[in-house]
């Protein structure tokens, strides 16, 4: 059987084996919020979930202080994105946003046989916002997707930029905030995204609240487009247990902030002890440090120390590296001062 000629160049989503070392590489958070496990009580096996995943937006709902009707849930921000363009996206239309950022834009792009055109960022990996807004103006995408903070590259884009942007072109503006909580939150749209009739925001359970394995996301817009995403999710798309799991999540949102504060000041003293090594560094504003290394490389030394990371080779020779807990950052920091001195 031929594949749709559209997903030729496609290839499986490339996950990494289990590994026992230290993982460094998926910007997932430790297991803070049920590291004893999770008991399911009065759980109704036999029923299939709450489609409309009630009692879950409520939580959310309280949580981030606005309606309910402006929240759709979702199984993992992931199903989110590619809901977004099968509802949204005709086959040839162009989706936008920059380059380098989080692949699967590109990939569900390419699953629903429309264009993508990635923006090169510039050398230090920050924005040139007037440019891309002339290259949208020009180009006219139906879709465009800012992911702020930018996963793998970490830089967060200013609410006033976003803004023009959004006021600058007609096309559905998704900013994905997956790793929002560990960034400066003045600078979320979660709060106002939904007053606008072409915005999404987008956020997940998989970073802040350490909840990767549960595929729980989100997204925030106005009811209309939530309407119009609803009429194309699958039936009972998202599991009960996941459900109930983040409702739990979200009763302990205080054990959250502490671990998110815990996180950044990790983070900035990794970043502090990094600047000291021959590597080129940039701010992050997420859960995870970006570096460069021309002249070594660093995957296959950290791996054969029992560290792993994420290896680019666009932009050639960057890595991503996790916020680990301080005592996995010093294991890192050490094994990189071997390998780099
Ligand atoms: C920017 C960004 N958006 C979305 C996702 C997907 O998150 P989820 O686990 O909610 O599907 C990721 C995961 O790494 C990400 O980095």
């Amino acid at each position: 059987m031929d594949i749709k000629t559209t997903l030729t160049s496609l290839k499986p989503y490339q996950v990494e084996p289990p590994f026992e070392g230290i993982r460094l590489d998926a910007n997932e958070t430790r297991n803070f919020l049920f590291p004893e496990g999770f008991f399911l009580k009065d759980f109704e096996f036999h029923r299939y979930p709450d489609h409309q995943a009630i009692e879950l937006r409520q939580g959310l709902s309280q949580y981030l202080s606005i309606d309910l009707k402006y929240i759709l849930e979702g199984n993992g921000s992931s199903e989110l994105i590619e809901l977004i363009i099968k509802t949204f996206a005709e086959k040839d239309d162009l989706i936008m946003s920059f380059e380098p950022t989080f692949s699967m834009y590109r990939i569900y792009a390419t699953l629903y046989g429309t264009q993508y055109i990635g923006f090169p960022l510039n050398d230090d990996y920050t924005l040139d916002v007037p440019k891309f807004m002339e290259e949208v103006t020009l180009n006219q995408p139906k879709i465009l997707f800012l992911c702020t903070p930018n996963n793998p590259t970490g830089g967060q884009l200013k609410k006033e930029d976003i803004l023009k942007i959004i006021q600058a072109t007609n096309a559905l503006v998704v900013i994905d905030e997956a790793y929002i909580e560990f960034a400066n939150p003045e600078d979320s749209l979660s709060q106002e995204g939904f007053v606008h009739d072409n915005v999404i925001v987008l956020r997940t359970f998989s970073k802040a609240f350490g909840l990767a394995s549960i595929r729980l996301g989100y997204m925030i817009a106005n009811e209309t487009i939530i309407n119009q995403v609803n009429r194309v999710k699958s039936p009972y798309h998202l599991n009960q247990v996941s459900q109930r799991i983040g409702l739990e999540a979200l009763s302990q949102c205080n054990q959250v902030k502490d671990e998110i504060n815990a996180v950044v000041q990790r983070r900035d003293s990794l970043y502090q002890k990094l600047l000291t090594l021959p590597i080129t560094l940039y701010p992050s504003s997420g859960n995870f440090l970006f570096i460069e290394s021309p002249n070594k490389d660093l995957y296959a030394p950290l791996l054969a120390r029992g560290i792993r990371i994420r290896a680019y080779q666009n932009p050639k020779s960057s890595y991503r590296i996790t916020i680990g807990t301080q005592e996995e950052n010093e294991i890192l920091y050490q094994a990189l001062k071997e390998i780099l001195l």
